[in-house]
């Protein structure tokens, strides 16, 4: 790939504040394009560039992908990939690079565990309620009684990277820890829950730490939620349709769930404030939302950016070398 126009032409179709020292070193073996590139031109860019490298917000659904598409390679430094259609890409023999499988990588990244570490003591101390109050010129102790967590029983639900994680830190807190993963072992600090119906039994708080799939989809719905303490707190930073939002709804409405933190929503491409779980949390102190903000940590996606370009080199050295 030494003349310019055998150059591997790649588009960064979500641009923003995407790490300086990976486009630096993509432009050393590519032509590289940064351009915000609307969900309506996912498939004239699919057509025209050999990468298309995307973050969550631009989906690649099968009418975006051309049948005879330039592309080779979908690149999203994410470990979440269900906003791409693996199947209608691999049948137009495009293939998708994420940090997927990166272990190393990946061990050295937590800020998705620490938000969902932080959404729960939100929930269970009601800060942002107590902030808004305190906003609004209030100073009030009694109001904002929340839960000590120590003590408690915390539900982890997946046991990889993130689960892993969330398990040390909560134990770190004292609470009985337990996890529930049907892929991975459980591992001290975490005890092995019998079921997952068990756990949900037992547990006072439940962390969702899985990738979305057809065994994860509306994994927590309706006789998922009845089978929760009453009162139990939910936290997701995993993906939005792991749960029914409307069962969470009523979840929440019949005080079934003492409450939810989530940063993640089923359609995030829709949200307005005529969203149900907005609407809902624009006037209840049992919703907490926050948008998608897990890895968006100063740094970690430029590092994230990086390692990928790494991941695509590799893989462009290995398929031309
Ligand atoms: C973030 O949500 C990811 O999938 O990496």
């Amino acid at each position: 790939m030494s003349n310019r126009a055998d150059k591997l032409r790649i588009l960064i179709a979500e641009p923003s504040a995407f790490s300086e020292a990976a486009v630096r070193e993509l432009s050393s073996f590519a032509d590289v394009t940064l351009r915000e590139t609307a969900q309506d031109g996912m498939r004239d860019v699919l057509e025209s560039y050999d990468v298309v490298w995307v973050r969550l917000a631009r989906r690649v659904r099968r009418e975006d992908v051309p049948e005879r598409p330039r592309a080779k390679w979908v690149v999203v430094a994410a470990t979440g990939t269900d906003h791409l259609d693996r199947m209608a890409l691999e049948e137009a023999g495009v293939r998708i690079l994420s940090l997927r499988g990166e272990r190393a990588f990946l061990e050295t990244i937590s800020a998705t565990a620490e938000l969902a570490l932080g959404l729960l003591l939100a929930l269970a101390r009601r800060i942002p309620w107590a902030f808004d109050g305190v906003r609004r010129g209030a100073w009030d102790r009694d109001a904002f009684r929340g839960l000590e967590l120590r003590g408690l029983r915390a539900g982890i639900i997946g046991f990889g990277r993130l689960g892993r994680m969330m398990a040390r830190y909560l134990d770190a807190m004292g609470m009985e820890v337990s996890a529930y993963d049907p892929h991975a072992p459980v591992t001290a600090p975490a005890r092995a829950a019998e079921s997952l119906d068990a756990l949900l039994a037992e547990s006072d708080v439940v962390s969702l730490h899985v990738p979305l799939d057809g065994t994860t989809h509306g994994l927590i719905g309706r006789a998922r939620f009845a089978r929760m303490k009453r009162g139990a707190l939910l936290v997701n930073t995993s993906r939005g349709a792991v749960i029914d939002e409307g069962a969470l709804l009523d979840a929440l409405r019949d005080g079934v769930l003492g409450g939810a933190a989530l940063d993640v929503l089923a359609d995030e491409s829709a949200v307005s404030s005529s969203h149900a779980l907005v609407a809902h949390a624009a006037t209840h102190d049992n919703l907490l939302l926050t948008p998608h903000i897990g890895g968006a940590a100063h740094g970690v996606m430029q590092r994230a950016e990086e390692h990928m370009v790494r991941v695509l080199r590799r893989t462009v050295g290995g398929e031309n070398p």
